[in-house]
């Protein structure tokens, strides 16, 4: 099951916002069909969204081919800018975005917008690749965590769909699950678009892996029965500090494993920090609209009416998190300095 293909000039994305009811792909030949599905979820999760706007500038470019050198830079920084809007949270998107419009620069020397065109598809690709490898290093250091059979609980999907090949905290618990280190997976549901129960839960089932999905406010209850030993998530963003910015109600789980004593970790890959912010103060928090809160499943479960608050993702402070599963290793306080270190090993 893969969640991104590019293949002759096609992104195809797999429609997660009817999964685990319908299993259908989308087939993108325009940039704007790919930022429409990054805003309505159709893909997600932080590593997958940076990887579909790389392909979405590709597609976009691909139609610029009569344009000289210096107007096909401009108009492909144009969409560019309007990719950067899709989302606002996931710095992994910038990182990816960023990254093509460096290649762009690096061609603007020549004259040839095809020439350009190959360097962008070629830049894309590469990103996607990454993604495969650095899962892989990050499920093996992650899984070196995870030492005795361990029962996990894991908030919002960080699995194969929110990346390109295994997953950031899925891909952990997969190849600790392989090492005989899990002995089943907690999922919480994940209000308001349930990426717990329909996504997470549904990954692990077809992994063979034994997944029990709660509702949100179950998750106390759990760690008070001592009926889970760790707490592991992904990540939209992460400042120099260790702040880590993930789905909403990540830092309520957090805040309950440090009551408990549970370990709480993040497996997020490099590309999910962002060098330039002191503090998670500076993440900004995207806001998605009240029906999401007022509808369940299609159906109104609230006054018309009420007055709604959305955050899509919160932040959790450094001092509740156990330890950062990086592609480099595992990163542990004081996070400032571990995280100095690795912009040191991205550069
Ligand atoms: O709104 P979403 O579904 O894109 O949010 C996704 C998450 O919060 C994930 O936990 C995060 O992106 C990590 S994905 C490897």
């Amino acid at each position: 099951m893969r969640s991104i293909i590019w293949s002759n000039n096609c992104l195809t994305l797999l429609n997660q916002t009817l999964l685990p009811a319908k299993l259908e792909y989308i087939e993108c030949h325009d940039w704007q069909r790919v930022a429409e599905a990054i805003r309505r979820l159709e893909v997600r999760g932080a590593p997958a969204i940076g990887a579909a706007a790389a392909f979405a500038l590709v597609l976009g470019a691909g139609k610029l081919t009569e344009l000289a050198m210096p107007e096909f830079k401009e108009k492909v920084t144009q969409i560019a800018n309007i990719l950067r809007q899709t989302r606002p949270t996931a710095v992994n998107l910038f990182w990816a975005i960023n990254r093509m419009l460096t290649v762009l620069d690096q061609m603007a020397g020549n004259t040839d917008s095809n020439a350009a065109i190959t360097a962008l598809e070629q830049a894309a690709i590469a990103i996607a690749e990454q993604d495969k490898a650095v899962n892989e290093k990050m499920a093996v250091h992650g899984a070196s965590l995870f030492t005795k059979p361990t029962a996990v609980l894991t908030h919002c999907n960080a699995g194969a769909l929110a990346t390109v090949a295994i997953g950031t905290a899925l891909g952990v618990v997969c190849k600790a699950w392989e090492q005989g280190n899990i002995t089943q997976v907690f999922a919480d549901e994940t209000r308001p678009l349930l990426q717990g129960a329909r996504l997470t839960a549904w990954e692990l089932m077809q992994a063979g892996i034994p997944v029990t999905l709660i509702t949100d406010n179950m998750a106390g209850w759990i760690m008070k029965n001592n009926m889970v030993q760790a707490v592991i998530v992904g990540a939209d963003r992460i400042a120099l500090n260790g702040d880590v910015a993930n789905k909403i109600g990540t830092y309520s789980v957090a805040v309950l494993a440090k009551e408990h004593g549970i370990p709480f970790y993040v497996a997020a890959p490099s590309s999910t920090f962002d060098f330039t912010i002191h503090s998670g103060a500076d993440i900004p928090i995207e806001e998605r609209c009240a029906t999401e809160v007022t509808s369940l499943g299609g159906n109104c479960v609230a006054p018309q009416g009420v007055n709604v608050f959305n955050p899509a993702f919160d932040v959790t402070p450094n001092n509740l998190v156990a330890a950062i599963i990086t592609e480099y290793g595992i990163l542990r306080t004081p996070y400032n300095q571990a995280i100095n270190q690795l912009v040191q090993e991205c550069n």
